[in-house]
């Protein structure tokens, strides 16, 4: 069943569990070295469609956040971009981690714990922010809304935000049960990682606008659709202007 119309309920998973889920997560990959993925590359190191320009001139020495990093698979590019790069993850744990591989390879990357709700920087610190399958993480009581605002303060007027949403035909959502704030209830994740977070997932194209208003003007977007093995996996990405 894709998704239900079930009724409300709210979510039961601590926001501590799900970092602890993440640390283990990360803990028990290798630290090794990690490649980018295709839809940032072809976002930022591409970014020539007919959808989409995107002015590399202003990468060189400018300021960027890779909200959520991750295992850090896209600060490598970031770096061959010219981009003076910072990241956030979750805990402290997989911050750590990400410190000794950035050691071990040499990256000039600045490190901070943070979550989309709440980031340890100054008003419009960044010219760009990227989050790759990140910024739409909801717990507890955090809103949408919340995280938008949160997201644009840290952003300079003008900066451009690199995002990426789900939509709800993506498989972690099979099973969702859809919130009264638009979000959707994690119940199935096939990799038994996100259960009991909610995903702001949208439907259609003409959803990305209102999504990322009033703070930012969408000025790009496409939509991916993968079935890896099985697995589908799709999503709409997006580029914006901080207003
Ligand atoms: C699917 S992974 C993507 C990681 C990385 N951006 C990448 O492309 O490989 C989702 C990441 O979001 C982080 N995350 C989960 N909840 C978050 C939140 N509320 N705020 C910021 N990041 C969050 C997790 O720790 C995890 O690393």
């Amino acid at each position: 069943m894709l998704i239900s119309s079930l009724p409300i309920v709210r979510d039961t998973l601590s926001p501590l569990k799900q970092s602890s889920n993440w640390a283990d997560f990360y803990s028990r990959k290798r630290l090794g070295a990690r490649y980018p993925t295709e839809w940032v590359i072809r976002t930022l190191a591409g970014g020539n469609y007919p959808g989409l320009k995107m002015d590399k001139n202003r990468y060189a020495g400018a300021r960027i956040l890779d909200m959520g990093c991750g295992d850090g698979r896209n600060l490598p590019l970031l770096l061959d971009l010219g981009f003076e790069v910072h990241a956030t993850e979750i805990t402290s744990d997989i911050v750590t981690s990400l410190h000794a591989m950035a050691d071990k390879y040499d990256w000039p990357v600045n490190f901070k714990v943070g979550m989309n709700a709440s980031l340890p920087y100054p008003d419009q610190y960044f010219d760009y922010m990227l989050c790759c399958a990140s910024c739409y993480y909801l717990e507890g009581t955090m809103t949408w809304a919340g995280v938008r605002k949160e997201l644009a303060r840290v952003i300079k007027p003008g900066g451009l935000i690199i995002a990426n949403f789900p939509d709800d035909q993506t498989a972690i959502l099979n099973e969702s049960i859809r919130q009264a704030d638009g979000s959707q209830l994690i119940t199935n994740d096939p990799f038994n990682l996100r259960n009991g977070t909610r995903f702001m997932a949208v439907t259609e194209k003409t959803d990305l606008e209102p999504l990322l208003t009033p703070e930012f003007r969408l000025i790009g977007s496409g939509h991916q659709v993968d079935d890896f093995y099985g697995l589908r996996v799709s999503v709409f990405m997006t580029v914006s202007e901080r207003l």
